[in-house]
């Protein structure tokens, strides 16, 4: 099994907190750029020959500024090339705006079976600082349109631990989400990038910068109430309903292999990263002609080592005893670390693997990065 994961490098404005890679002045080179990605994909296909793909992931960016045609042209050639299984997740990465009863269609009408909507926040306040291009209304509409359009498995985006916000609201914004009887729900802690302009703003006091105790309370009563809305801490940011758990990210976390195209996209064979160039022009200019385009690196034992632990540890599938194993196993002193985890209550010991418990869960990268080894 496999997956493919598309970057969309287009968005209409440039959100205060984002890093992600984007360009605003795309109208130009749009074509241009879904032409070369529809190449790569083709290229590419030798690498995943014969291996069904279960999930097709469309990010970004912006994947709902496509238009139908361009969308169409992505997922035809993606099913041309690759063994695409007949029921595999195919995630839209949506925006609210972006979403009215035409747009729905014409997603359904491609194969889209998943959505992931990016509503962020249900404060006016927050989606202003935040230059987001849609109100509140808008984002609960996107919701609520979807899911009249038939679309049975949809994911939100919220953020916590914002300037100023307090734990009350916080809890308000949970109670709206849980309203609107979504499958799925992402929670991200904000994270100040460097040289964004929120960093401007909390740098010039124009806003608030959040404390690591607000924070942590927020994620606090973000697991809590979630649980108690029958939803699963699959990930430490990821909640599902009924095991609707996103095929694509776990496929991240459970260290399988997938194809990333388009710009600044990562990939992995599981001995291998590679990433695309984080360059509009200098990807569609160069995709096909030479090899300027990507860099990649083989992973050595320690940092597969530490990928197993900082990524396995946020999962509910924790780090496997197999790969432990297969990387020569524990030394002493990981051993004994170990033992004081398991008896201080922030790891629990399966048969098979490790995970961390409820008390774990709160300071899953700090416990993962204890046992981080150095080359
Ligand atoms: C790559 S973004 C793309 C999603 C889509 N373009 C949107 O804006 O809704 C994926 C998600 O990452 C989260 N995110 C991006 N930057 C973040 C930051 N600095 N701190 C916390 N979450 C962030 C947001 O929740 C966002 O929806
Ligand atoms: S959060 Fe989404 S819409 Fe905003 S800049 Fe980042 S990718 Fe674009």
């Amino acid at each position: 099994m496999a997956g493919i994961y598309v970057h969309i490098p287009f968005c209409k404005k440039r959100c205060t907190y984002c890093d992600f890679h984007f360009s605003t002045t795309f109208s130009t080179y749009r074509e241009k750029l879904i032409q070369a990605i529809c190449r790569e994909l083709s290229l590419r296909s030798s690498e995943l020959t014969n291996v069904p793909i279960q999930s097709l992931y469309f990010g970004g960016g912006t994947p709902s500024l496509l238009t139908a045609e361009e969308l169409r042209s992505i997922v035809h050639s993606a099913r041309l090339n690759y063994q695409l299984l007949e029921h595999a997740e195919i995630t839209f990465e949506v925006n609210p705006e972006d979403a009215n009863v035409d747009n729905l269609k014409a997603w359904k009408d491609v194969g889209i079976n998943r959505l992931s909507i990016g509503l962020q926040s249900f404060q006016a306040s927050d989606l202003s600082w935040m230059n987001r291009s849609h109100s509140t209304d808008e984002g609960e509409m996107a919701v609520r349109m979807a899911q009249e359009q038939g679309f049975d498995n949809i994911s939100i985006d919220l953020i916590y631990g914002l300037p100023d916000l307090s734990n009350e609201q916080w809890l308000h914004h949970l109670e709206r989400a849980l309203q609107l009887n979504v499958q799925h729900i992402s929670a991200y802690c904000l994270t100040i990038e460097s040289k964004t302009a929120l960093e401007h703003f909390v740098n010039n006091g124009k806003l608030k910068r959040p404390t690591e105790d607000q924070q942590g309370e927020q994620f606090d009563l973000l697991v809590r109430t979630l649980k108690q809305a029958g939803f699963e801490q699959y990930e430490i940011s990821n909640f599902a309903k009924d095991q609707k758990y996103a095929r694509h990210n776990s496929s991240y976390w459970n260290f399988t292999s997938y194809v990333g195209v388009g710009p600044s996209a990562h990939s992995f064979n599981g001995n291998q990263r590679r990433w695309n160039i984080a360059n509009n022009s200098k990807y569609y200019q160069q995709v096909g002609k030479d090899d300027d385009w990507f860099e990649e690196e083989t992973l050595s034992p320690t940092e597969k080592w530490n990928e197993f632990f900082l990524t396995g540890l946020r999962t509910k599938w924790g780090v496997l005893n197999e790969n432990i194993e297969d990387l020569g196993g524990m030394t002493a002193d990981e051993h004994k670390l170990l033992t004081t985890y398991v008896e201080t209550g922030f790891i629990f010991e399966e048969v098979d693997r490790l995970v961390l418990t409820e008390k774990g869960k709160l300071q899953a990268d700090g416990i993962a990065s204890a046992f981080f080894r150095l080359d």
